[in-house]
């Protein structure tokens, strides 16, 4: 097995001075340490999440680890329109033009929950404050003349499809697996239509999966899950190559934070887009109904419909 490289060996050699990029999620795991890697290569890296605290602890973290680093935090919680709409005010009071959003913050395997729209808690938090915070960025990126907009997907995408009739689990009874699937099924439709509509602006957009690391993501997870999703695993049905021996092999974040990370910044991606990357390349191992254009596409219509209501 090849060494995989850390978010830090990534942004060797590479200088963002000058660029600003924008982390959901940046108070822990993989949006903590691509915030260390971007400041570490010279970008002013705001850092966005929902706890205030947690916040500030991460930006104090990084300023340890990277004594140059430029940093500032916005609060901004997804399960609000109306947060993530401040959210891309304050974004906008410290900067006119932003070079790498990377839509990083999400959760896993919820108990049933609604965000304050109506959103089941799944997709309302990984897709639609995505959703909305983007389009509201979009003048920002466009301003950078070459933007790029980072979205955490999972090869958990596998394990359930967007019901574009019930995207929100009103009709059906929730399936907490099903319904993360749908949620990272949402996050590469979104890549894949951000891509098309926007790069005539410049602005090129990749869904990531960042591979299976350690982080506070399980903390819904009971051991019943555990032995569920290795279950899931085992058969195939929760990864999208062939059944396994069910085991889970976990990275730490500092490597698992590297393909999101070489998203923003690696010079080989500078004509691509729309594309689901995995261990720092493009993977095009993606399922059939998360990467079809017609679909995202229509995913979007029904976004942007579900977000101005
Ligand atoms: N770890 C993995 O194995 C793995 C695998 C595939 C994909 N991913 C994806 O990677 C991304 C990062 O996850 P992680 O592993 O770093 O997990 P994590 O350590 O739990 O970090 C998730 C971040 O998202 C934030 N967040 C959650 N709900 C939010 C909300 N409503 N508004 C704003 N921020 C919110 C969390 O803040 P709080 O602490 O306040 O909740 C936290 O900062 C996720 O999108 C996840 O789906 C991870």
């Amino acid at each position: 097995m090849t060494e995989r490289p850390s978010a830090l060996q990534v942004v060797n050699g590479i200088d963002l001075s000058g660029k600003v990029c924008v982390i959901t999620g940046a108070s822990s795991g993989l949006g903590r340490e691509s915030a260390r890697a971007l400041a570490a290569a010279g970008a002013y890296v705001i850092l966005a999440a929902r706890n205030t605290d947690a916040l500030a602890e991460a930006e104090g973290w990084v300023h340890a680890e990277v004594p140059h680093a430029q940093t500032s935090t916005v609060h901004l919680d997804l399960t609000s329109l109306d947060s993530v709409r401040a959210a891309a005010m304050a974004i906008h009071e410290v900067t006119p033009v932003v070079h790498v959003l990377m839509n990083n913050a999400g959760v896993m395997f919820t108990p049933f929950g609604r965000t304050h729209e109506g959103f089941e808690m799944q997709i309302g938090t990984n897709h639609f404050g995505h959703f909305e915070l983007t389009r509201l960025l979009v003048p920002q990126l466009a301003a950078a003349e070459g933007a790029r907009v980072v979205i955490l997907s999972s090869g958990g995408h596998v394990m359930g499809d967007v019901d574009f009739d019930d995207p929100n689990w009103e009709h059906r009874e929730y399936d907490k697996f099903v319904a993360y699937g749908a949620a990272k099924t949402a996050n590469i439709l979104h890549a894949t239509e951000a891509d098309r509509r926007l790069r005539s602006l410049g602005i090129r957009s990749y869904a990531v999966h960042p591979g299976t690391v350690a982080t506070s993501l399980a903390r819904y997870m009971s051991r019943t899950d555990f032995s569920q999703l290795r279950q899931l695993v085992a058969t195939g049905s929760a990864t999208r190559g062939e059944p396994t021996d069910g085991h889970l092999d976990f990275v730490m974040p500092e490597h698992g934070a590297a393909t999101q990370v070489w998203a923003a910044v690696s010079p080989e991606l500078a004509d691509r887009g729309g594309v689901y990357l995995e261990d720092c390349a493009v993977n095009d191992a993606v399922a059939p109904h998360a990467c079809d254009e017609q679909r995202a596409a229509d995913f979007w219509t029904l976004s942007e419909q579900l977000c101005a209501q």
